[in-house]
This record gives C-alpha cells, structure tokens and sequence, in this order.
C-alpha cells in the first residue's frame, strides 16, 4: 500500500520503517527541518534498539521518502495517511494540547481525496478529535484509530510482535482497509467504536503505572517494615494471578506518556459523576516514591558520611536516550538542593545542562553509586571496579 505517517518521533519513525520493511511505499512528512534533512541523510534522530538495521536497508530505504512539505506527498495515491504527532499535556490547562494534531487535520482536510484512510496513532481522548474536526471542518466520523502500543526500548519487536492490534471507527470500509494493512500480523486484531479503541490505550497506560506505584508503595512497606524486598516481592509475584513480570521497584516512574496520559484519564470524568479514587492517586504515589528515593539516598549519604552521588542512567528507562519525563533529572534536581554534588551518567545520553560524567573511569572519590534501572553486562562490570577502587556504596532500588 502507499502509506504516509505525519510525524517521524518514535511512533512516526518505528511505524513507517516497519510497514516499509514488510514492502509497503511510506512517505514521511514532519515539520521539523532538522530531524527530515537527517533521515535524508540516512541517519535516525534517536536511539532505539533495532531501528537503524532496519532503516538503512536498502531495499527498505528505497521505499521511504521524507519531505518537511505536505505539497510534496502524492495524495492521489495514497491509501493510509498515519497521524503520529505528539500531544503533550498543555500544562497551562492541565489538558491535552492538541495544537499538532489540528495543524496535521487541517493539512489533511485541504487534500481533495476522501478515500484516504485517515489514522490516527496519537493518543487522543476521542471527544478532543471532535472538537479538532469542528474546527478545522472536517466530519469526525471520516477519522479511524489505530492505538500504539509501542515501548520505547523494544519499540521495533513491539511494532512486528505486538500484544494486539486495535483499531477504532465509524466507517466500515475504511476499518476493511486498516484490516487489509494489518493481515500479515499473527495476533488478535480488535475491531472497535472510536471511543473504546482510545480507552483501551488509555486504560492500558493506567495499569501500567498503576502496578509500577503499587510496587514502589510495597517496596516502601517493605523497607519501613524492615523485611527482605527481593524475598517479599518474589514471594507475591510467584503468584500466578499476579505474576513477576512488570514489578520491579523503581526510584519513581516517568517517560512521555504515563504521565500526561493519567492526566487525561483523569479529565474523563468530573469529580462526582464516577469514582475512581484508585487511579486519581497514581500520580501523587508516584511523586512520593520520588521523595521518599532522595530521603533514602540522603540517609545512606549521612549514614556513610559521603557528599557525592552518581545517577546511571538519565533516560526515564533502559534503552533508550529519551529524557522526557525521567525521574533521573527530578531525582538530581532535589539532591542539588540538599547540596549533595550530584552526576549523572549514560552511555547513550549528552546533557549539556547538568554535571555529567563523561567517563566512569575518572571517579577517584568514594560516592554513592545509584542504578535507576539495571545496565548492561559491560557497564555493570566497570561500575563494580570504580565500587572497589574507590569504596564507593552501590544503590539498586530493586
Ligand atoms: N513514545 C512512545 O513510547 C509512545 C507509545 C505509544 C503512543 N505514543 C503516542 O504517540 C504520539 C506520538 O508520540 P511520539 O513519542 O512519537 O512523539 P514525538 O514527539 O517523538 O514525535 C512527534 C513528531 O511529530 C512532528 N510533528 C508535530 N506536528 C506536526 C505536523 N503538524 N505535521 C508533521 N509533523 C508534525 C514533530 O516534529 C515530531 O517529530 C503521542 O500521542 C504519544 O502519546 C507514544
């Protein structure tokens, strides 16, 4: 098929070289002049694990094209236009910003083919796309939604392999066309109104965080209790009903989407129409986890009688260089202001505004060493020799 995907981030981008590499023609278009004249070049903007095999194939790349100009994209023959553009929380408002997505409908709106099958990937409140088609006239019923599930860090085999495919819409041809795109995948496709595709994505990236929080709190419980965390959370996991898997103890979680997507849940509903006492407190569990860290830390700091912390790891998970969100830069902030000399090191990562180390091998003071989330082998075993080197202490939250 000929497909285009508006916005080359990390769902744009993982999308397009993924139906591309299974043999279909994607055209990108993204106002962004620097991140289009850098896929021109054959290069990706970000890291992600899988991505750029994927993208520098030749025969793969020969199918993609990238333009900063919606003029340039042959909407004549265009079967699926893909909308992929953030929709971040405004924080003025406290609600989603939709200003991308109604720049990207009004463009779509002035192109004279109704047989485009317009999907929208973006993580968007179905009433929000209304009012967006009000504006920019377009009727709401001509919008399909296909939600992404994608994690950053395994985004590609989440793209071949996904858990599910869910898509969304009034219009039962157009749904035939998404269904015709999506055959060749081996897993269940859910075919739904436009309202319960977008509540399942939403009410996905609620017990996500959710279980994260309610592990943290554990944790928190565990370690006021004076108990063995590794024992007690094995010991509840092993629970077939609850399971090991996704609970983990955390210094807080973060990233692009469960913190502005909680938000939007939360203005679902006025206070009083529906009681959801439970998921309005996840975000409030999640900044105490971030304080209850930096108590932690600061007691081991006095305890040991050391004044220097090191943070590994800046992105908000492993794998990935995407810094929105990461409880690593909050972390480091409310440790400065208790004037510890705080680091921070990633691999992957350059921070300009903050004290990073570039090379572990120049520590030669003892410091509290702190994981936010398991490394690799090779770093694990260069962190323990600076640990014995200098006498630093380890932290792992989990
Ligand atoms: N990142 C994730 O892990 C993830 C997972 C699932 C769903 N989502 C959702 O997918 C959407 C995109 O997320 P992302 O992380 O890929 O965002 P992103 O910020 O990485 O990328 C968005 C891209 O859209 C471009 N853009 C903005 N307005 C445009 C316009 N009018 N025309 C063309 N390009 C435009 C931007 O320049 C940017 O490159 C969001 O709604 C997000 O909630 C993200």
């Amino acid at each position: 098929m000929n497909l285009v995907v508006i916005g080359t981030g990390y769902v744009g981008l993982v999308t397009g070289v993924g139906f591309a590499s299974l043999g279909n023609k994607v055209s990108f278009v993204d106002l962004d002049e620097e991140k289009v004249s850098k896929l021109n070049n054959k290069e990706v903007p970000f890291y992600e694990p899988g991505l750029e095999e994927h993208f520098q194939n030749g025969g793969t790349f020969s199918r993609m094209s990238f333009t900063t100009s919606y003029d340039d994209i042959d909407w004549d023959r265009t079967d699926v236009a893909f909308i992929c553009v953030q929709t971040p929380n405004n924080l003025a408002t406290n609600s989603v910003d939709t200003k991308f997505l109604e720049s990207a409908l009004t463009e779509i709106n002035n192109v004279n083919n109704s047989k485009i099958v317009v999907t929208v990937k973006s993580t968007i409140p179905p009433y929000e796309i209304e009012k967006v088609c009000k504006k920019v006239g377009m009727d709401k019923n001509e919008i399909t939604f296909n939600p992404e599930f994608l994690r950053e860090g395994t985004a590609i085999e989440d793209f071949f392999k996904p858990d599910r495919i869910v898509i969304g819409g009034n219009d039962p041809e157009k749904l035939s066309v998404l269904k015709e795109l999506y055959k060749s995948f081996d897993v269940e496709l859910i075919e739904t109104d436009p309202i319960s595709s977008q509540l399942i994505k939403y009410l996905a990236n609620t017990y996500l965080p959710l279980r994260l929080s309610f592990v943290n709190e554990a944790a928190r419980l565990i370690d006021y209790s004076k108990g063995n965390q590794q024992d007690v959370l094995k010991g509840v996991g092993l629970d077939s009903r609850i399971g090991l898997h996704y609970f983990r103890p955390s210094p807080a979680w973060g990233g692009s989407c469960f913190p502005k997507d909680l938000i939007e849940v939360n203005n679902f509903y006025k206070t009083g129409e529906v009681a959801l006492p439970l998921i309005s407190n996840i975000i409030e569990s999640n900044d105490i986890q971030s304080t209850w860290t930096v108590e932690k830390l600061t007691s081991i700091l006095n305890e040991e009688n050391i004044n220097s912390v090191l943070l590994i790891g800046a992105a908000f998970k492993e794998d990935t260089d995407d810094l929105r969100n990461s409880p690593t830069l909050d972390i480091y902030k409310m440790l400065e202001q208790k004037d510890f000399k705080t680091y921070i090191y990633d691999e992957m990562v350059e921070l300009d505004e903050y004290n990073s180390l570039e090379n572990l091998e120049d520590i030669s003071e003892k410091m509290l060493v702190v994981l936010m989330y398991p490394v690799k082998k090779t770093l694990m075993d260069k962190i323990q020799t600076i640990k014995e080197k200098t006498k630093s202490i380890l932290y792992t939250p989990w």
